[in-house]
């Protein structure tokens, strides 16, 4: 079977993880999936810098465009960010009949009812796993291991950018905008850093994270949004004096008045599993009715754990366009990857 084609939209950090990984698990992705998934074209403004990530044998172009309308891709993988021109292409992809996996948070945050709306009535899906906790799959956790559950409320780190301000000031004594430039270094922060440290990123995914777990439309607008920018040195210390560590949560939960949705910083019993959350990690603990508590703990930034969820979601659709039907939900059946013994 012909492999699905892929457009690569923007091919920068988290771009060139997914060129990366798929490159160097195709055999197995391939496998889990049912058929190959290959990046046939990629979108960027760099075409030198792109042409050099990905060689020769994957066609570059400065026009998105060129990707939506080539009648030849399967998915698009928008990976510009932000809501203005990322928009405007995942809604022309979408009208174009493309599936559309993306890691933009603020686009889904903020327009996600318009661009689902758009998803279902054209019949294509919109994968969305890398917005939310990088590599964490959270949103596979919620859609699949928890859908027996009536969720009562999440709380997490999903800012890596500020968990790891708070964890350098705190151990190293450094200061806020010392350690700020250092998670820009490290590919953490957003293009425009205020987002992070003004806790709306994650005010982004508490948003995405509330609507698929009770049910709700995407609403951005509603949420309490409260970053760190107003925490210097001494609370942190007054905190830890106390028996406490200061974490920006995002939280959402279902109320008698319906359901809260906010991001602040909390102090943290520092016993607690979520207190010793450290650097640019990401933890979200999910409570549902039946499961009780439940903790995902893992990268949430980053080239290649993005890039985790990201090709997660095209195997997810290639897997809908393979003939198998075992394929389809391949949890529910179990096939070695390799047929060899475990050494004796
Ligand atoms: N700026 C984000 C963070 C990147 O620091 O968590 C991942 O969404």
């Amino acid at each position: 079977m012909k492999s699905i084609q892929v457009g690569l939209l923007g091919i920068g950090t988290v771009g060139s993880g997914v060129f990366n990984v798929l490159k160097r698990n195709q055999p197995e992705i391939m496998r889990r999936a049912g058929r190959g998934i290959e990046i046939t074209m990629v979108a960027d403004l760099d075409t030198a810098r792109a042409q050099a990530i990905v060689g020769t044998g994957v066609k570059v172009v400065d026009d998105a465009r060129a990707i939506i309308a080539n009648p030849d891709i399967d998915i698009v993988v928008e990976l510009i960010g932000g809501y203005g021109i990322a928009k405007q292409l995942v809604m022309e992809a979408i009208a174009a009949g493309k599936h559309v996996v993306t890691a933009n948070k603020a686009l889904l945050a903020v327009h996600g009812t318009e661009i689902f709306a758009a998803a279902s009535s054209k019949g294509v899906m919109v994968a969305f796993e890398a917005a939310v906790a990088g590599g964490i799959p959270i949103i596979k956790a919620l859609r699949e291991g928890l859908t027996a559950n009536s969720i009562q409320w999440i709380a997490g780190i999903i800012n890596g950018t500020t968990n790891f301000i708070l964890s350098e000031m705190r151990d190293k004594g450094l200061d806020f905008e010392v350690v700020l430039k250092e998670a820009q270094r490290l590919g953490y922060a957003e293009a425009d850093p205020t987002f992070d440290i003004e806790g709306v990123d994650a005010a982004h995914k508490a948003t995405i994270m509330s609507a698929i777990a009770f049910g709700i439309p995407v609403q951005f607008d509603k949420a309490y949004i409260e970053g760190i920018t107003k925490l210097g040195a001494q609370d942190i210390r007054y905190a830890e004096q106390l028996g406490y560590r200061i974490k920006l949560l995002g939280i959402t939960k279902r109320t008698a008045k319906g359901i809260e949705l906010r991001v602040h910083p909390s102090l943290v019993p520092a016993k607690r599993l979520i207190a010793n959350v450290e650097g640019a990690m990401n933890a979200v603990m999910v409570q549902g009715d039946a499961v009780g508590t439940t903790l995902y703990y893992g990268k949430g930034a980053g080239s290649e754990p993005t890039a985790s969820a990201v090709i997660a979601d095209l195997v997810d659709i290639t897997r809908l366009h393979t003939a198998d039907p075992l394929q389809r939900v391949p949890h529910l059946a179990f096939q070695p990857d390799a047929m060899s013994d475990l050494p004796v």
